[in-house]
């Protein structure tokens, strides 16, 4: 198959959510309809599991929650689909915005009953700032839910997006009958309705067939009228709202019963962007562009508990991407071959020959590639929107063991390669700060320096608010700013000059009295 066919089969997708909205059943039952599993609950038992497909890091198992983001691949209806799976917990947050940068587009599900959630919002932004096309599941209608009306004005409201409704449902609750699908105007359920197997379709295509009308009694008069009222606000799906980020289309459903998911996985493959242009600082590269080039989005540690090396994981974004062949690692400007890159189809990990734009590749690495890293034939390309963000939550790290510095300074140094957290050097008192979004990253980084790098550290609070980066064309102003802030100030890995404000007021303050200065809340700009 040549090139552009390849990238044009391609859908790189990331499904997130608040966590128990149900992304994990919804990705299950999307390999289920693919094919990709028989049986649903494979994803799941496996995070318990060793081999687990989902889950890899043995933090996972002491604490039981999902830390870790994977791939799944799967093929349906002549697309090579990938999700991106993303830790659900909100300390792992920035796991899942670094996910978003590798994603062509993004699936959101929603609880029915819950509405629009915290960490949904927050993912929500960072679609918006990256202008990612996102469609929305609104999972659990067959448990009691929100009225359907007042979740969309909800959401509306709460996400900052247009949505509409490609699907309705028919009843909820226990009395939940199916979906209809206003995209490809069908009626929609299962009968034998089971957690595990797809069961049998139920489908009509003529709202007024009585069998259809005795099927959904009493809802038929209801769903009639629903529909109107539906198609007069939201009259045509335009497409180029959906690409640019402006309109979220949104099927409602129960991924537990299968209703609805069919109908989102459809729709997605005949909407859905395949992998497009990326910008990089040098200039836009497009996928079909005859010379491979990729990215590091995350890199996975642990795996296997016998080997210590690492798994970066690589979006390919142009050119086809080959085992053996020579590229270059443009950070260190040095040679680097992928014997045995490794692709993700469901549960299965296996080694490829080749991939494609969109698709995402695992390499081997042994501490040699941090997040953002280019890879490429030769041109030096740096890809950007893969930046950090604000951490708010810092503590003084300190080595416990004064034999073990240089473990200590090399496994922080991996981890913070890895996206972890971040590391700071106060200027006043040059010691050391990580700086997270998340509590549960203080206990992750502690557990696996002593069970990675046999290092152990000890914490000092710092409680500050929020660390951002200052920049400013005024140097007498930024001369000042040190001097009156001298206490706060720190260095970042690149030595950046970051400013950390102990309270939103300060951080006020601040920005008040020094105009001239720019404070950025994440590290690109
Ligand atoms: P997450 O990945 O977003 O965190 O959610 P997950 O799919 O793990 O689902 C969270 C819980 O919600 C699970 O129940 C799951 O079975 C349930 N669930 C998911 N989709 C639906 C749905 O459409 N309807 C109903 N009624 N429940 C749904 P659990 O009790 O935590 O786990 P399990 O024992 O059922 O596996």
């Amino acid at each position: 198959m040549k090139l552009q066919q390849e990238i044009e089969r391609r859908r790189t997708f990331a499904i997130v959510s608040h966590p128990d909205a149900g992304k994990t059943t919804l990705t299950e039952k999307f390999l289920l309809f693919g094919g990709a599993i028989n049986v649903a609950g494979a994803v799941k038992s496996n995070k318990i599991k060793k081999s687990a497909t989902s889950d890899f890091m043995e933090i996972e198992k002491q604490r039981g929650i999902s830390v870790a983001t994977s791939v799944m691949g799967f093929e349906y209806g002549g697309r090579k689909i990938n999700i991106l799976d993303t830790p659900g917990h909100q300390d792992f947050a920035e796991d899942t915005y670094r996910t978003l940068t590798a994603a062509d587009s993004v699936i959101i599900v929603i609880d029915a009953a819950k509405g629009v959630e915290e960490q949904t919002r927050k993912l929500m932004n960072v679609c918006r700032m990256r202008k990612t096309p996102v469609m929305v599941f609104v999972n659990k209608m067959d448990r009691p839910a929100l009225d359907s009306f007042e979740l969309l004005d909800e959401i509306e409201k709460e996400l900052e997006i247009h949505v509409h409704p490609l699907s309705w449902p028919v009843g909820k609750g226990s009395d939940f009958r199916g979906v209809y699908n206003r995209f490809d105007r069908r009626f929609r359920s299962f009968k034998g309705i089971s957690k595990q197997t797809i069961g049998e379709l139920v489908e009509y295509a003529d709202l007024e067939d009585p069998k259809f009308q005795k099927h959904i009694s009493p809802h038929g008069d209801r769903l009639r009228e629903e529909l109107e009222l539906i198609e007069g606000v939201y009259p045509d799906f335009i497409l180029g709202d959906y690409l640019d980020g402006r309109t979220a289309p949104l099927f409602f459903g129960s991924a537990l019963n299968n209703f609805g998911v069919r109908d989102i996985l459809d729709c997605f493959i005949q909407v859905a962007p395949c992998p497009g242009p990326i910008v990089t600082e040098e200039r836009r590269v497009d996928p079909a562009e005859p010379k491979m080039s990729g990215f590091v989005f995350k890199i996975h540690a642990n795996m296997d508990p016998n080997h210590r090396d690492r798994l970066a994981f690589i979006k390919v974004v142009s050119g086809r991407f080959e085992r053996n062949k020579a590229y270059i690692h443009v950070r260190s400007g040095r040679q680097v071959k992928f014997s045995s890159p490794t692709s993700f189809m469901a549960e299965k990990k296996s080694v490829i020959d080749e991939a494609f734009p969109g698709d995402i590749v695992g390499v081997h690495d042994t501490g040699n590639f941090k997040i953002g890293d280019s890879v490429t034939e030769g041109e030096k390309l740096k890809f950007t929107g893969i930046p950090s963000f604000s951490p708010e939550l810092f503590r003084y790290v300190e080595n416990d063991e004064p034999l073990k510095f240089k473990q200590l300074a090399r496994g922080l140094d991996q981890l913070m390669d890895e996206g972890v957290a971040q590391l700071f050097v106060s200027v006043a008192n040059g010691r050391k700060i990580i700086g997270t979004v998340g509590a549960l990253q203080f206990d992750v980084i502690q557990y696996r320096l002593q069970h990675e790098y046999g290092a152990r550290c000890r914490y000092e609070q710092l409680p500050m608010f929020k660390a951002c980066w200052i920049e400013s064309t005024d140097h007498e102003k930024l001369k000042e700013f040190r001097l009156r802030k001298y206490q706060q100030l720190a260095m970042d890995k690149e030595s950046r000059e970051v400013y950390m404000a102990e309270s939103p007021y300060a951080l006020q303050m601040a920005q008040e009295k020094f105009p001239e200065i720019t404070f950025h809340f994440n590290s690109e700009f």
